[in-house]
């Protein structure tokens, strides 16, 4: 049986079958979480799935096409089935064209859109009932440089402020949840010393190609 930070949590990872997802999966998998791990190419996924059960974690390949609503809200109803809870929900899938505007295709275009905006907005609003019941949760995107500031790639930045301002603002609304205005302020659990040096020590051991450049941490109260 895995022991880890994370032993006992139950994670859903999309846009697992390559890059960042995958190597997401597996970090998790080697803290002891339980993977579900979803995206369409359904034999990378199985590829996968091996490579985490033989750590000891248990995995759940799930093919699904983020931007199809009914088959994004299945997924979450799938993992929260079979393992009886979702912790966590990472939403890694996601499409960039690396082309000039007017290089890029109407197909191309609507491809970003719906991949990077529905197919992060569906499995989040299947999954954050359960999140709420529970009082406990995580829900992790992934934005990038270009969603923070403009640089030149037209549909692709578009779609990546979209992602940082649709988590500000989830993290907001949920913050706030049942909580009056002084109560919040008053109770709030402050970050301990130890948060913030545990960012700095992560900033300061990456690799030499990783320039960690902004960190943003907040009270998990703080709306
Ligand atoms: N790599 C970077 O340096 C970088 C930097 C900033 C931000 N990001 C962001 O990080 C995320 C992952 O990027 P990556 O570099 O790891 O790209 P990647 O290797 O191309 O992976 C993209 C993943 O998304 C999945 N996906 C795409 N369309 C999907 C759909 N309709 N339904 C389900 N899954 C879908 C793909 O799986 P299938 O094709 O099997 O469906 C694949 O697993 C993206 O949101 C990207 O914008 C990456």
């Amino acid at each position: 049986m895995q022991t880890g930070k994370l032993s006992g949590k139950i994670a859903l990872v999309t846009g697992a079958s390559s890059g960042i997802g995958e190597a997401t999966a597996l970090a998790l998998a080697a803290e002891g979480a339980t993977l579900a791990i979803a995206a369409r190419r359904a034999e990378r996924l199985d590829d996968l799935a091996k490579r985490i059960r033989e750590t000891g974690s248990a995995a759940l390949p799930i093919a699904v096409d983020v931007t199809d609503e009914t088959q994004a809200t299945a997924m979450v109803e799938r993992v929260q089935q079979d393992y009886g809870r979702l912790d966590m929900l990472l939403a890694v899938a996601g499409v960039g064209v690396a082309a000039p505007f007017r290089n890029t295709t109407p197909e191309e275009y609507r491809r970003m859109v719906d991949v990077n905006i529905l197919g992060l907005l569906y499995p989040i609003h299947a999954a954050l009932p359960s999140m709420q019941r529970q009082g406990a949760g995580h829900i992790v995107v992934v934005s990038s440089g270009t969603g923070r500031y403009i640089h030149p790639s037209v549909v692709y930045s578009g779609t990546k402020h979209a992602v940082s301002a649709m988590a500000e603002s989830l993290r907001r609304e949920i913050g706030k949840d049942g909580q009056a205005v002084e109560q919040r302020l008053g109770d709030m659990e402050q970050l301990e010393s130890e948060d913030i040096a545990a960012a700095i020590l992560y900033a300061v051991s990456q690799p030499p190609r990783v320039n960690v450049n902004i960190l943003t941490l907040y009270p998990t109260a703080q709306a």
